[in-house]
């Protein structure tokens, strides 16, 4: 197999974590054989700094071009002023545009070995196993927005074809795993989640095997911390998706630990962890590579189609969860490298990756 990545380290702990995702790819490569050649192109603050343009159009034409995109983070304090003309941030979501990564499908699992970081009581974390699926290239991050020195605005529209298209995406999910389809929204206030539910209820009808219900985000909100392991397949817009997602990484035990893949038609798709450039931490060595790492088992998956790979690289970082080395966030005082070397050592033992292994072992998503 041979495959060509684009790699955005980003900014503060991007870089950090982005390293020991692209040692575990090589380390895939090399036990399986496998030819990716993976290059790296700047995008957010460290592109601002060096171009004056969060997506310089070299980045955009490399990630158009590559199978897939392994992104780190972008963001920090420097690039924060609210006046700023141009934001880290902005490189982002046009490079989501640019991919057409409408689908952004965050997989959480509460590991047993780490219910105890999360505030939440043991019992109700037995068997959180969930997808989100965040709609990724609409909503108010892409509407118009205007500015004048007293007043602001963020228009919010949704298309029927953008509902709809993530929505399938959901529901085909839910067909691979528990058939429970749950969608968010606000429909007792916005326009555009009305249209959102009635376009879910159309939807559904292409699946009748998949049960579909409705919540509205609030209560959703509250949902996810008192019942967790209800939740099978949980669809809703871009901005619910961000925040639920943030929300949920509390159930996990850390913000670190969570990956993403972003899914258009007809790109390979875009995979980072779901959390930001850490600046409290940067520089330390010390952030949890494992969102980034698990996110590369996602581009393993879907990208490269490499499903053994993918369950070879999800069963180390599990192992790693079970056995330590951990990082402080999840309790431990190792730092970002031990745990990309014992990662690493795990896939090279050759334990998983067997048959029998990965018998044992389920794909996150
Ligand atoms: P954040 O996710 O960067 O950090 C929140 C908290 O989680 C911090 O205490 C941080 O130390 C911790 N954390 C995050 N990742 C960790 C890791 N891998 N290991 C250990 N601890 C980890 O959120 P923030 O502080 O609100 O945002 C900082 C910047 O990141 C902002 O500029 C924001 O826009 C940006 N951001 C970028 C992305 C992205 O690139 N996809 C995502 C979220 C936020
Ligand atoms: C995320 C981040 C981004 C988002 C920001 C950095 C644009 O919070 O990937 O979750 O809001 O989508
Ligand atoms: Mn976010």
């Amino acid at each position: 197999m041979q495959a060509t990545l684009a790699i955005l380290p980003g900014d503060g702990v991007g870089p950090e974590v982005t390293a020991a995702a692209v040692a575990v790819l090589e380390a895939v490569a090399r036990r399986g054989g496998h030819k990716i050649s993976m290059a790296e192109h700047l995008i957010g603050g460290a592109a601002i700094d060096a171009t004056g343009d969060p997506l310089p159009t070299a980045t955009r034409e490399a990630c158009l071009a590559a199978d897939a995109v392994l992104l780190g983070a972008v963001g920090g304090p420097k690039w924060s002023d609210p006046d700023a003309r141009v934001r880290p941030e902005q490189g982002l979501l046009g490079l989501r545009a640019a991919l057409g990564v409408y689908a952004n499908l965050r997989p959480l699992r509460v590991h047993p070995r780490l219910a105890s970081r999360s505030p939440l009581k043991d019992e109700r974390l037995k068997g959180v196993d969930f997808v989100v699926v965040r709609e990724l290239t609409g909503g108010a991050y892409f509407g118009a927005k205007t500015r004048t020195h007293d007043a602001a605005t963020d228009e919010c529209r949704y298309s029927v074809r953008e509902i709809e298209r993530v929505l399938r995406r959901a529901f085909e999910l839910a067909r691979t795993r528990g058939r429970r389809v749950t969608s968010v929204d606000k429909a007792n206030v916005l326009e555009t989640s009305r249209l959102w539910r009635s376009t879910a209820i159309r939807v559904a009808n292409e699946f009748p095997d998949v049960r579909l219900e409705h919540q509205l985000v609030d209560s959703m909100a509250m949902l996810l911390l008192t019942q967790p392991s209800r939740y099978d397949v949980i669809v809703t817009e871009n901005l619910f998706g961000d925040i639920l997602t943030d929300e949920a990484a509390a159930l996990a035990g850390s913000l670190g630990l969570l990956p993403s893949a972003s899914l258009g038609d007809g790109h390979g798709g875009l995979y980072e962890p779901i959390h930001g450039s850490a600046p409290d931490i940067a520089g330390q060595g010390v952030a949890n590579p494992l969102g980034t790492i698990a996110s590369a088992a996602m581009l393993l998956r879907h990208a490269l189609k490499l499903e053994d790979e993918a369950r070879a690289v999800e069963a180390a970082v599990e192992h790693v969860v079970e056995h330590g080395p951990w990082t402080r966030d999840i309790g431990g005082d190792a730092g970002t490298d031990a745990v990309r070397d014992a990662v690493i050592d795990v896939l090279e033992l050759g334990a998983v990756g067997t048959p029998a292994f990965l018998a044992g072992v389920r794909a996150c998503g």
